[in-house]
């Protein structure tokens, strides 16, 4: 049991008991009773879409480290879990980490920058995480590995000088968010937002010439490209109706397609969205206010998540229109919303105790993603929230993707605990138990205290990293503070 109560993962030791818990706490989510197969599993099955053939069904989601250089260069560290991306196994590598296409829009000092001068090094992650690939794998096994870059701009959650610094630029004045993480909010004006789709074209144009075989425009987790799609009440030409809101992100598809030829265009997306949560009395978390009066969300979900669902429906039918195909399904931010963003049982220090099963969390993000799969599909979509399940991921993989409930399976904290998870799987080979994410929150806390972010309990690199010990010293003193309080 976890202090808010719920039943661990691992205590479920069987497919009926798991099955039995989930009814009893009315969590819809189906997955198969066996592993799946060493032969045959629809996670081994290729997809080929408009000529790329991508060899199996796992994603690598991106993920950042706050482990780059003051000038946004990667370090040993970024390599090596840039490294371990290619010794997965995974055939599809969703963007790697965010990359910020401006100095201003880095989420942190260490976030990759990506710049004329940066771009030698960020291709050199690329070309070791395909020989990393190639080693394990076969000197072939990278004709089919899709690899692309997460290009972004932090928004409001912009910390590019200081980790302990916001220097916010938001999309436009947000009553409770501007209240929470910083005074002094900054709006971008129109004509910056116009030098910013060219920052992303130019960054795009360099990602290509890198190798990536694709680059995502982040539209997700509260970061500028998702603020811009419920920014309602913003007026002039990138606020309004959806046609405006839609601008910043059509503009950068199509400059790309203008000035990157062939490279392609994919989307991330925080699909659906809460009313900001915050931590009550008891340390759980809650809502800050009532859906019924909050106007600031895209596809804000409070019970039904069909309703939610509208609004992404619009920006996938517009993407669609564009020549968009590939999608990666995520929700809400680890900002105001962790819970819903990435499901897990302790929460990171900043967070609240989860104010339900996080199992709830994860069958949300899969029943989204299904929904819009349905509704879309001749798009090729990315799952994500899979990390949560631990001993049964690989069940529920294979059941959604064999009923196609989502094209492919996205890990994210899975793999820096567990990089060979995916081989193991394919291959039909148990996993190994002890280096399964427990969702302990240390890779979302190191950063939160301006620390590096890797797998602090499992990975022995992290364990020992002096951060490591930082991250443990600094984890007990708040500990204590709440044992003696
Ligand atoms: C340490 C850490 C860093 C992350 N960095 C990024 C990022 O750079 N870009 C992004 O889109 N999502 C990022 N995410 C979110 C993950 O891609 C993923 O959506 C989330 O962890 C839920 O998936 P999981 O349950 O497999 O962990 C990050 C998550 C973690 C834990």
């Amino acid at each position: 049991m976890s202090r808010a109560g719920y039943p661990r993962v691992a205590s479920f030791k069987t497919a009926g008991a798991l099955r039995s818990h989930l009814q009893e706490s009315r969590i819809s989510l189906a997955f198969d009773d066996d592993s799946p197969p060493a032969e045959g599993s629809a996670l081994a099955r290729p997809i080929e879409v408009d000529g790329v053939r991508v060899g199996n069904r796992f994603c690598i989601l991106p993920m950042e480290g706050w482990d780059g250089t003051r000038e946004g260069l990667p370090s040993d560290l970024t390599r090596r879990r840039w490294r371990h991306f290619g010794l997965s196994g995974a055939k599809l590598i969703w963007g790697g980490e965010a990359v910020a296409v401006r100095q201003d829009g880095r989420a942190n000092p260490n976030q990759l920058l990506l710049t004329r001068e940066t771009q030698p090094s960020i291709e050199a992650l690329r070309t070791e995480l395909v020989a990393a690939h190639r080693q394990r794998y076969g000197p072939n096994a990278d004709s089919d590995l899709f690899v692309g870059l997460q290009l972004t701009h932090s928004g409001r959650f912009a910390r590019p000088h200081a980790s302990d610094r916001a220097e916010p630029l938001a999309a436009y004045a947000h009553p409770f968010l501007d209240r929470r993480f910083a005074a002094g909010v900054a709006v971008l004006t129109d004509d910056d937002l116009d030098r910013l789709v060219d920052r992303f074209v130019d960054a795009a144009r360099l990602a290509r010439e890198a190798g990536f075989a694709f680059v995502d425009v982040k539209a997700c987790h509260g970061y500028l490209g998702h603020e811009l799609l419920s920014a309602r009440e913003r007026p002039g030409r990138y606020g309004g109706a959806l046609d405006n809101r839609l601008r910043f992100i059509r503009s950068i598809v199509e400059g790309i397609r203008a000035s990157a030829p062939g490279l392609t265009v994919a989307v991330r997306l925080s699909a659906f969205d809460t009313v900001p949560f915050r931590k009550d009395a008891a340390g759980i978390g809650e809502r800050e206010t009532s859906a019924s009066s909050y106007r600031w969300a895209f596809g804000l979900f409070d019970e039904d998540m069909d309703v939610a669902l509208a609004d992404a429906r619009d920006v996938l039918g517009a993407l669609e229109r564009l020549g968009v195909r590939w999608m990666c399904v995520t929700a809400g931010s680890p900002y105001y919303n962790p819970h819903v963003q990435r499901p897990a049982l302790f929460p990171p220090i900043d967070g609240y105790e989860p104010p339900e099963d996080p199992l709830a969390g994860v069958a949300r993000q899969i029943d989204a993603t299904a929904r819009l799969k349905a509704a879309f599909p001749s798009l090729v979509f990315v799952g994500s929230g899979y990390s949560y399940l631990q001993e049964w991921l690989p069940h529920v993989a294979e059941h959604n993707v064999r009923n196609g409930l989502t094209d492919f399976v996205g890990l994210g904290r899975m793999v820096l605990a567990y990089p060979e998870l995916p081989a193991d799987v394919l291959s039909g080979t148990p996993l190994a138990r002890k280096k399964i994410c427990r969702t302990f929150s240390d890779c979302t806390t190191g950063p939160r205290m301006g620390l590096v972010s890797g797998c602090f309990p499992l990975d022995a690199h992290y364990t020992a990293h002096p951060d490591g010990a930082t991250l443990r010293l600094r984890k007990r003193a708040v500990e204590d503070q709440r044992t003696n309080a």
